[in-house]
């Protein structure tokens, strides 16, 4: 049967290989891979690189914050935004809040999302409310039907559980086979130096970044690590940003434990200089803020070694209304929390990276290892036949000054930064989205992505001397 589209004389990447092939494509898959192929259609990729889409499985889109602000984009400018730096799936967060059904929270984000989204998309959810019927009912009805991950938050107000519930929570995804990705900062440090700031009359966003201490982070770290390995349940720390935090997810694994950490563009090109400008600063705070030099390099030590597992954007995109509600008078208490960065993400990646990371760790930090640890390869994150045809085409050479992004925050904290190289071309499921800078794909199209439970993910059967002891005992433990 005749291919319907050839992607010919590019160099191939994926996260083993490099190599010389043409790839074709027949309908929403890719179906050969070899030289001299032929098809209805041609797209020519001599000097140019084909690698799989970005998989980013950190975003938050169309989303109450945990602060309670809207973000700024939904489900159409977040994915248009995302398509047009190369990234094809999304793993965006479905956000209970206390009081919230989850089964309906669910329910409203799958309506939304398929009608706004451009590319293929998953769902984690966010549990904030872990009562009887979220913890025997919802959750588990959830995973099932392939949301197969959920963040817990260890701080803010408004949505951070209890040590009690954290253990709940991992007894749910232990007992049903999903992951618990953990966003841990020690609640009590940052609130109580953030009332001492504020009382001081230290109000600026700089303040952000000194209450939001290293030693928050790393404590919090510690402390979900011995609760995933009391529950023998994976997790995976996001936003991990000092050194401190990855020296305690690397002790972690060298004890054998399933604990996997991320990063972030903006633990490895920002810092906390870049808050400290005054009340404009608000644009460049998230939680964790971002560091200095030396935890830049510890973060790319990171992901060179393992440690840092999946680099994703966390994109929280926030107007000037989300980042400074107060005008002037906005405390840094106030501020919505996040930073854009779906568009970026892969660009800045692959300009910084390129004396530190291979093309093929490349590949693996922003698309395979992100399918993989979240049930979607090989269907995505990968070229290969069977795969789905979600491709970016890049030119190596080709020097972008930033100035805007699709979203809809209307800033980017990396503007002005002179990148090289860029996803020229950028197919999903067989059809080409955008085109030399332009939009190519229909509201809508992007489809919901049913994950499957993770080979990575199961549990240990390790057990704390404790639990070892109710077995022995013939009384153990009922999760
Ligand atoms: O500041 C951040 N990271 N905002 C987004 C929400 C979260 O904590 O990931
Ligand atoms: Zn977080
Ligand atoms: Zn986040």
């Amino acid at each position: 049967m005749a291919l319907d589209l050839v992607i010919s004389g590019g160099t191939v990447v994926t996260a083993e290989k490099t190599f010389h092939a043409d790839v074709g494509i027949r309908g929403e898959k890719i179906v050969e891979l070899k030289a001299g192929l032929s098809g209805e259609k041609t797209i020519d990729a001599a000097g140019k690189l084909v690698l799989p889409g970005g998989v980013d499985s950190h975003c938050h889109i169309e989303q109450l914050s945990s602060m309670g602000v809207m973000t700024a984009d939904d489900f159409y400018s977040a994915t248009v935004s995302a398509a047009h730096g190369g990234t094809t799936t999304v793993i965006p967060f479905c956000a209970q809040h206390r009081g919230d059904v989850l089964a309906e929270v669910l329910a409203d984000y799958h309506s939304r999302a398929r009608a706004k989204a451009v590319i293929d998309y998953g769902f984690h959810l966010i549990i904030a409310n872990p009562d009887e019927r979220t913890l025997q009912r919802d959750l588990p009805a959830a995973i099932h039907s392939g949301v197969r991950s959920f963040k817990i938050f260890m701080t803010y107000e408004r949505t951070r559980l209890t040590d009690e519930q954290i253990l709940d929570v991992m007894a749910a995804a232990r007992k049903n086979g999903a992951l618990v990705m953990v966003h841990a900062e020690n609640h009590g440090v940052i609130s109580w130096l953030a009332g001492r700031m504020v009382n001081q009359g230290n109000t600026l966003p700089r303040y952000h970044a000194i209450c939001h201490t290293r030693g928050a982070e790393a404590e919090a770290i510690e402390r979900v690590v011995r609760f995933a390995e009391l529950v023998d349940c994976p997790i995976l720390i996001v936003h991990v940003s000092t050194p401190e935090g990855i020296e305690a997810i690397r002790q972690a694994r060298a004890r054998g434990l399933k604990v996997f950490g991320e990063t972030c563009p903006q633990y490895l090109f920002l810092t906390a200089k870049d808050i400290d400008i005054g009340l404009q600063g608000a644009l460049f705070c998230c939680s964790p803020p971002p560091r200095d030099e030396k935890a830049q390099e510890a973060c790319w030590r990171g992901l060179k070694d393992g440690t840092l597992h999946v680099y994703s954007s966390d994109h929280a995109p926030y107007g000037m209304e989300g980042k400074l509600p107060k005008g002037e008078k906005t405390t840094f208490k106030e501020m919505a929390n996040g930073v854009p960065g779906l568009e970026l993400r892969l660009p800045l990646l692959f300009t910084y990276g390129k004396n530190r990371i291979t093309l093929e760790e490349f590949v693996n930090l922003t698309s395979t290892r992100h399918a993989q640890t979240y049930g979607l390869y090989p269907r995505k994150g990968t070229i290969a036949v069977g795969s789905d045809a979600d491709i970016a085409i890049w030119d190596p050479e080709r020097k972008v000054t930033v100035e805007t992004t699709h979203d809809r925050t209307g800033y980017t904290p990396y503007k002005g930064r002179v990148l090289t190289g860029w996803p020229i071309t950028v197919l999903s499921r067989g059809e080409v989205i955008v085109a030399d800078g332009k939009l190519a794909a229909e509201r809508g199209r992007g489809q919901f992505l049913e994950r499957a439970p993770s080979p990575a993910l199961k549990p240990l059967g390790r057990d704390v001397p404790e639990i070892a002891q109710l077995k022995a005992w013939n009384t153990p433990l009922q999760l």
